[in-house]
């Protein structure tokens, strides 16, 4: 029978990336085993009554818990360096359940601005429709979240860097904050990811990523996870919103991540170099109008950035003179890059969030957040980055702009 001890929290993050969580079967399997099952059985009815009652821990139901689910959700545990973690469908599942889980009619959440649109459509739509009321700051600016927290909240979400925009927010000021008005603090960490920067070091009570991203980072399957060391949220308000509303993820699709996690750290070093360079060729050329990347020092919040952070990320954003139509035409010349709307993938790939990613919202909200008809968002893939900036340049060139 292979051993499988309890998890060592001592290893090192590559290694807790390659084999943290890792359980073998009876048949001592090298690779992560795929446990596609809905159910499991009982040895008689004793047994199934004893596990429904949680006086026997062991498999119920894959809703519930799953064992390869369980290998992805310790593994990212391990990295992040929490005692808790739920993987879920889709990194959308983890933020929407990380919130409704403990809301209820009559609280009040403080969110920043500058969201992901369907974080936004969360914050901004549906939580209202629920009795929830919820209030937008500018996330950069902290008078406004001390004034937003005089009064009491029960949540404060946000996203550092935010999508798309970049915008860093100071998470050990705002966890502050936050707790002072009895608050948590939810953080949306999916453009850092806990190799860049860790929430919870920062005051953050939960922090939630979308493992589509750069976690799978290979364009194969959609999945999130939330995490957090808060064991009254964990087991007391997650655990049964998990088990009676069903965000689960698919063993396939966690199988997915798990793999992926093994090369992130490696991935992820060469995407940061790549995003440097090409933000760095953006700054000096001449039909960029502005560039925003965290590891560039022009960046409004760089030394905060280089103070929460371990790297600039993998997405810049940039602006060029002419609006969406300039937009358009630079994004059709390119030759290599592809324009979707993922991020985080080994491909880069480009968008145009106003008519995209952040085209539900209003023309007003959209200047509000800094989302301009010039702006794209460039997802810097794992090419090399010769490549993508000759793509960039002849683009840019045909274009006009
Ligand atoms: C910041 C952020 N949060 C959450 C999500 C949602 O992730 P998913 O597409 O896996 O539902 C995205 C997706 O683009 C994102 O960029």
């Amino acid at each position: 029978m292979p051993k499988n001890g309890a998890p060592d929290r001592n290893r090192r993050p590559a290694t807790q990336l390659v084999r943290g969580g890792l359980t073998r079967s009876a048949f001592a399997e090298t690779c992560e085993a795929i446990f596609m099952t809905s159910g499991y059985i009982y040895e008689n009815a004793e047994q199934a009554e004893r596990a429904f009652k949680g006086e026997e821990q062991r498999y119920i139901y894959s809703r519930y818990a799953n064992p390869t689910v369980t290998m992805l959700e310790t593994r990212l545990a391990l990295l992040e360096g929490t005692r808790f973690c739920r993987a879920t469908a889709s990194g959308m599942a983890a933020v929407f359940a990380s919130l409704i889980s403990q809301l209820k009619a009559g609280d009040r959440v403080v969110a920043s601005r500058a969201l992901f649109g369907s974080c936004h459509y969360i914050i901004n739509d549906l939580l209202p429709s629920y009795g929830i009321k919820t209030e937008f700051v500018g996330g950069t600016d902290l008078s406004q979240w001390k004034k937003a927290l005089r009064r009491k909240t029960a949540c404060v979400f946000l996203e550092t860097p935010s999508n798309p925009t970049l915008e860093i927010i100071d998470l050990a000021a705002v966890a502050e904050l936050a707790h002072k008005a009895g608050a948590r603090l939810v953080v949306d960490n999916v453009f850092a990811t806990p190799l860049l920067q860790k929430p919870i070091e920062f005051g953050a009570d939960i922090v939630v990523y979308s493992t589509t991203k750069h976690m799978d980072g290979q364009g194969r399957g959609l999945g999130g996870a939330i995490l957090g060391n808060d064991e009254a949220f964990f087991e007391d308000q997650l655990t049964p919103f998990f088990r009676h509303t069903g965000p689960s993820p698919s063993p396939f699709n966690a199988w997915l991540v798990l793999k992926g996690l093994e090369t992130l750290d490696l991935r992820l070093r060469q995407h940061c170099a790549n995003a440097l360079s090409v933000a760095r060729f953006l700054s000096d050329h001449k039909r960029v109008k502005r560039v925003l990347y965290p590891g560039l020092e022009s960046h409004p919040q760089y030394a905060l950035a280089s103070a929460q952070m371990g790297g600039g990320g993998t997405v810049v954003a940039f602006e060029f003179r002419g609006g969406r139509k300039k937009a358009f035409r630079f994004l059709n010349g390119l030759a290599m890059v592809d324009i979707s709307n993922n991020l985080g993938d080994t491909k880069s790939l480009i968008t145009h969030p106003a008519s995209t990613t952040h085209q539900r919202l209003t023309p007003q909200e959209r200047s509000q957040m800094g989302i301009t008809e010039g702006l794209v968002r460039l997802s810097v893939g794992l090419e090399d980055a010769e490549d993508i900036t000759d793509d960039l340049d002849r683009a840019l060139a045909k274009a006009g702009v």
